[in-house]
């Protein structure tokens, strides 16, 4: 079977950031090691004025057709996964395709365009949609772009103002691909849940200490799921597990559930039993309470031991790098963690060809998905081509009023106008409003 996956990835921040721990921490009256060391976070990227994700999406794919010599024609399929999506009718992707045909030549007219929505996970399912159509033989040749972008942000005051982040990661998907081989088998995990929720309200109802649990419980099903089909997973087996990442403190969280969940009945649980007991088994315990309590105390014996801290600093700390820096970017997230890791590898000088990422996905409401990914021969070169870091470095750093000022002008319930904090350069902006409310846009050289 020919193999299909990630062929060339392309990260775009927002041009502006606001320092958690320096800016934000102060005005709450809060002790900075909240966010770096509690939430894990130095700083989220926000949008300047004329940015939003459109700009973002197009910027991102724009570099990303831009640098692998693409034309329109190559393309049969622009999926766009967000949950910020500012029309309930016409996609994002029909914005992004025409600001593309205004740099490109030729156009995107016989391309299958849509939107997915389901919370943070779109993005991954965008993926699997471009997975399927190639696999199903419909693409005749072409590769899918999908675009996960987003712009974070929470109401003013709400507990999950300290994970706002904005961004878009462009994936090319295609048949032979540089950079990841998806794997076939796929776990889910997913319920009617009421953890986090925009019911057609910009900014979302979060229920922030309810929705870190319902992750938890989802991915864990998932993880299941997947074995089940896939068979068990050894720790050994897998290099990075790149996961959902709305601030590194919840992977910290999903690291341990990955670990003690892969580790059960093999030689490393035998190993650990020694320094910390083996795994509470349910069926040992009278009530589930106590099942959960017990769970509790191992998982905590867990975090503490050398072998699992060498492990989730050989396979989960270098995902969260960039995420660090920029925040909750939801759809986009999952995917800056396999971007993140496999930049570390490169940087480390690591030969990660043939290695397994199992991908841990997540979007509230809610569903996790696990899957795993093949390193291939190109990734070097897809890798070695991002500048996230020049990015991240030119980034404005907003002081507070400036921030109070930037939430302001993307709060659709505003009308305010604030003039711009950077300069675009080669990039789509953001240019007014059309007749019927459309969003404008145009490349600045
Ligand atoms: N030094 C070190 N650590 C500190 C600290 C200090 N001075 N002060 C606090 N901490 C730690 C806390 O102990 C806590 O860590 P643990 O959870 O490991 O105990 C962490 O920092 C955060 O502190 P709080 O729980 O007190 O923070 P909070 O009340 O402000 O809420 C939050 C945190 C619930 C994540 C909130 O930011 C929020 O609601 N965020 C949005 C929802 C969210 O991201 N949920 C994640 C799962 S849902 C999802 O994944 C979908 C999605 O993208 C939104």
């Amino acid at each position: 079977m020919t193999a299909v996956g990630i062929d060339a990835v392309e990260i775009w921040t927002g041009n502006l950031k606001l320092d958690l721990p320096g800016t934000f921490a102060p005005q709450k009256g809060e002790d900075p090691e909240k966010y770096t060391k509690g939430l894990g976070l130095n700083a989220s990227s926000f949008p300047d004025s004329y940015e939003d994700i459109v700009t973002m999406a197009a910027n991102a794919a724009y570099r990303l057709m831009d640098r692998k010599g693409l034309e329109p024609d190559d393309i049969g399929r622009i999926d766009v996964a967000t949950e910020s999506a500012f029309d309930n009718s016409k996609p994002v992707s029909t914005y992004v395709a025409g600001c593309l045909e205004g740099v490109f030549d030729g156009d995107f007219h016989h391309a299958n365009k849509g939107e997915r929505k389901f919370a943070c996970i779109a993005g991954t399912q965008s993926l699997d949609d471009a997975y399927n159509w190639i696999r199903a033989g419909r693409n005749r040749g072409r590769a899918a772009l999908v675009i996960a972008t987003d712009t974070a942000l929470y109401a003013r005051d709400d507990a999950g103002e300290a994970t706002q982040g904005a961004g878009a990661v462009a994936m090319l998907i295609s048949e032979d691909p540089s950079l990841v081989e998806l794997s076939t088998h796929q776990g889910y995990g997913s319920a009617d849940e009421t953890d986090f929720l925009k019911p057609n309200q910009q900014f979302p109802s979060v229920d922030g200490k309810r929705s870190v649990q319902v992750y938890l419980a989802r991915m864990r099903e998932a993880l299941m799921d997947y074995e089940s089909v896939a068979g068990d997973i050894h720790p050994d087996d897998v290099r990075f597990v790149p996961f959902h990442t709305p601030f590194p403190g919840m992977v910290r969280k999903a690291g341990l559930l990955g670990y003690r969940y892969l580790t059960r009945d093999t030689a490393i649980e035998e190993e650990l039993a020694e320094e910390i007991g083996r795994q509470p088994r349910l069926e040992a315990f009278d009530t589930e309470d106590a099942y959960h309590d017990a769970v509790r105390e191992y998982t905590d014996a867990l975090k503490g031991t050398d072998r699992y801290r060498e492990w989730y600093a050989e396979t989960i700390d270098p995902t969260l790098t960039i995420s660090r820096e920029v925040g909750n970017w939801y759809t986009g997230s999952v995917h800056v963690a396999r971007a993140s890791a496999l930049k570390h590898a490169l940087e480390t000088g690591e030969d990660a060809t043939g290695e397994t990422l199992m991908v841990g996905s997540y979007g509230s409401g809610a569903q996790a998905e696990v899957h795993t990914e093949t390193v291939q021969a190109g990734w070097t070169e897809e890798i070695g081509a991002l500048n996230v870091d020049e990015q991240l470095d030119s980034r404005y750093d907003l002081s507070w009023a400036e921030y109070e000022e930037v939430h302001d002008v993307h709060n659709h319930e505003m009308d305010v106008e604030v003039e711009e904090f950077t300069a675009p350069e080669s990039e789509f902006v953001f240019d007014g409003w059309g007749r019927m409310g459309e969003r404008k846009y145009r490349f600045v050289e």
